[in-house]
């Protein structure tokens, strides 16, 4: 998977990048990453990216030169297409597990970092991306979550982290919130592990673990039952 990351700060990126599951990844050719920074593209002679708004009102907008120069150069260097290009945005769809599971079939990621108050609008009237949010707060920049969306599809790469099946049981993946885990003492500090799952019986391990789960969903997370059929049946049949 190649992944493309277009930014006025490339360094917000670089460390996240170099470390843990997303380092080893590369390293295995699994996903290459290209940063393209927008500075470079910019044609003021103090490399500037921003201005501010017409019309008067608080905070900087992205210009659109660098923006469209930047994703031209890439469109004509890169095997990618425009129709491929992400923007990160509050005023995206929310992102979801769903979604991950979706981006993951792609050969190129492309994503367009927002920064400041947001980009100049004909930035979008053009390129008519698609458009991600995170969640429904505002943060300084789509950097953050690039950086979020790029971690949860990299691990759903077979071949990335090491046992697939991790990722399978994973909270969201089946619509559920995951089990709880323990792992060894079998005692600590008076709190003990269930004994089912010292039994050695895989079938009960694995109905308690279905069970646990639909619990915490129940509790933590009730709409995840409610808006998925399929859970309810399953619910109903235990
Ligand atoms: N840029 C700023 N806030 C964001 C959010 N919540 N999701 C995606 N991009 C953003």
């Amino acid at each position: 998977m190649n992944i493309h990351i277009i930014t006025a700060f490339p360094n917000l990126l670089r460390g996240p990048l170099d470390e843990s599951i997303i380092k080893r990844s590369v390293e295995k050719k699994i996903v290459e990453f290209f940063i393209h920074d927008l500075r470079q593209y910019s044609s003021d002679k103090h490399h500037r990216v921003d201005d501010y708004p017409y019309g008067g009102g608080p905070g900087m907008i992205l210009k659109p030169e660098p923006i469209f120069k930047c994703i031209e150069s890439a469109i004509e260097t890169y095997n990618i297409t425009s129709s491929e290009i992400i923007f990160l945005t509050p005023q995206g769809k929310k992102y979801s597990q769903a979604k991950a599971k979706e981006l993951v079939e792609r050969e190129n990621l492309v994503f367009l970092c927002g920064h400041y108050k947001g980009v100049d609008e004909r930035v979008r009237d053009y390129w008519k991306m698609d458009e991600i949010s995170i969640g429904d707060y505002v943060l300084t920049g789509g950097e953050l979550p690039a950086l979020v969306i790029i971690d949860s599809v990299i691990r759903l790469i077979p071949g990335v982290i090491s046992d697939l099946d991790s990722a399978k049981t994973d909270s969201f993946y089946q619509g559920l919130l995951d089990c709880p885990y323990y792992t060894r003492p079998e005692i600590y500090r008076e709190m003990s592990v269930p004994e089912i799952l010292l039994s050695g019986n895989h079938a009960e391990i694995n109905n308690w673990k279905q069970q646990e789960a639909f619990k915490l969903t129940l509790k933590a997370r009730p709409e995840l039952i409610n808006d998925n059929n399929d859970n309810v049946a399953t619910l109903d049949s235990n």
